[in-house]
């Protein structure tokens, strides 16, 4: 049965010292300006934030790629884009001021004269704009080009501005295991000081997954019973009824541990699982998360199919249409054994969590789309409605939902209206306001150029998170599943209910 939903709301505006502080003047240059990544995600996002007026005066944004264009060309192609991402948010005449400070320059990544280049462009346009010298590097561009990128940087002596701060973004993927990933660090150490180094997860970014931090530390009734004492078992879901669309180049190669696991998945579980930091600063912060991964419990390789189930999806219908495999699709082999969705069991070694199973799953082409923690209590400990109830009552549940309809849902039990003892589960459910929600990439581009890392990656979370994975994907390399095993539009492979099954659990549905 559905529990009836309670609605609740915010109870008040923002007050005065919630509002965001306006940073100051940048020169924000994206490599792989030309890509799918730039036009869907980051233009949109320093537009929206210039209508919101939380852009300074002093900015602009330089475009680097290896397609050959013009300004006047590159402002074209941002039009349309910012048109497609924003569509009821844009005009025209926004946008004439906002195309002013769009330049594009054609790079050759790994040729060093571009990068000499790309420094004698730099000052005229900061002259222009009045940035102040500050620049963020911004590399979103394919990631077999990330270390040429940055190496040209710092040997081109651009990883320091002798006025003002030198930030350098990295999109995911950050690497492809430990070892890659370890170099990776290593490269943009050789040039660049951790505190310039903003390595991308925008899940951290998105307003409930930074709310899963205030809701347990801020009210003081959720934290004491945050623990194997009271806490059952722990459900994380990233669920996508998309296919792999146009990005099989890359993702034949990563596959839904690299593309989602690695990164979203540990980052929503460190985030639900660490301990509370002595002070909220970015620094203190980054190093909960990282603990919680050095806690995790290495799975077992020569059972690993106890705790992890692959899958891949086959045929089937999506929205009442029908959708191919994911064999089918442009750019995919059609022997490809890549996962499109995973379901894993992990244990943190702590005391907090001791004993307590953390099930992550996420998968493309599923029935649903929706991000979602959700914490199931312990079933109270002495039924004393034991002879009145025919049915066990089912244990309170915690829902954190990320996406969609981001907000807090409580399931708690309510006695049913009338002289027999019969109970109904109630919904509590928290909605956050749509107004007042900020876009992931807004809130990171934001941070960079304030010059907050709490929403980005340390070089020791990158590294964990690899270390724990990249022994379970090279022990996946040796083995030929059974795949597709799931239909689009499905929950999943069978296989993914039967792992929750056998301990006596089920998962929350999609
Ligand atoms: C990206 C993955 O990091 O996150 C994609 O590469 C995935 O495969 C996407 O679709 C999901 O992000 P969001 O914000 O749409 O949930």
């Amino acid at each position: 049965m559905n529990p009836p939903e309670v609605k609740g709301r915010v109870m008040a505006e923002a007050p005065e010292g919630c509002r965001i502080d306006i940073p100051g003047p940048f020169c924000l240059t994206i490599f792989g300006a030309s890509g799918d990544l730039t036009r869907r995600r980051i233009i949109p996002a320093v537009y929206r934030l210039q209508r919101l007026g939380l852009l300074p005066e002093g900015f602009c944004v330089l475009g680097a790629a290896r397609t050959g264009m013009d300004d006047r060309a590159f402002r074209e192609l941002m039009r349309e884009a910012v048109r497609a991402a924003a569509a009821e948010g844009f005009t025209d005449a926004d946008w004439t001021g906002f195309a002013e400070r769009l330049h594009y320059m054609q790079i050759d990544y790994d040729v060093t004269g571009t990068y000499r280049r790309l420094k004698r462009r730099l000052p005229a346009l900061e002259k222009r704009h009045a940035t102040g010298g500050n620049r963020i590097f911004y590399i979103a561009t394919p990631p077999a080009v990330y270390e040429t990128i940055i190496e040209n940087l710092g040997r081109a002596g651009l990883s320091r501005s002798e006025v003002g701060y030198t930030h350098i973004v990295v999109e995911k993927p950050f690497g492809h295991d430990l070892e890659s990933a370890r170099r990776l660090n290593a490269g943009l150490g050789r040039y660049f000081e951790e505190r310039q180094i903003y390595r991308m997860d925008h899940y951290l970014a998105k307003e409930n997954v930074q709310n899963i931090l205030i809701f347990r530390f801020a009210n003081s009734i959720f934290e004491p019973l945050w623990n194997s004492r009271y806490i059952d078992h722990v459900q994380i879901t990233v669920s996508e009824t998309d296919g792999v669309g146009h990005r099989a180049g890359y993702y034949e190669r990563a596959g839904v541990l690299r593309d989602m696991f690695q990164n979203h998945l540990l980052q929503l579980l460190a985030l639900t699982a660490m301990e509370p930091p002595s002070v909220f600063e970015a620094e203190r912060v980054r190093d909960e998360r990282v603990k919680v991964f050095r806690s995790i419990r290495p799975l077992p390789l020569e059972r690993l199919e106890e705790h992890l189930v692959i899958g891949q999806y086959g045929r089937g219908r999506i929205n009442g249409l029908d959708v191919v495999g994911y064999r089918e699709e442009p750019g995919v082999s059609p022997e490809s054994l890549t996962p499109t969705f995973a379901a894993l069991r992990l244990y943190i070694d702590n005391w907090r969590w001791h004993g307590v199973p953390f099930y992550l799953r996420s998968g493309k082409r599923l029935s649903a789309q929706k991000a979602e923690i959700s914490i199931h209590f312990r079933p109270v400990p002495h039924l004393m409605f034991a002879e009145e109830m025919e049915e066990r009552i089912e244990p309170n549940t915690l829902m954190l939902r990320v996406q969609p309809d981001e907000g807090i849902r409580l399931v708690i039990q309510t006695k049913n209206p009338g002289s027999r003892i019969c109970l109904t589960p109630v919904l509590m459910d928290f909605s956050y306001r749509k107004a007042l929600m900020m876009d992931a990439y807004e809130r990171v581009l934001l941070d960079c150029m304030q010059g907050d890392q709490m929403l980005f990656v340390r070089a020791d979370g990158v590294e964990e998170s690899w270390a724990l994975l990249t022994p379970i994907l090279e022990r996946l390399a040796s083995v030929r599943p059974g795949v597709p095993n799931y239909e689009a539009g499905s929950t999943g492979p069978p296989e993914a209910d039967a792992l929750l099954q056998r301990d006596g659990r089920a998962w929350m549905p999609l």
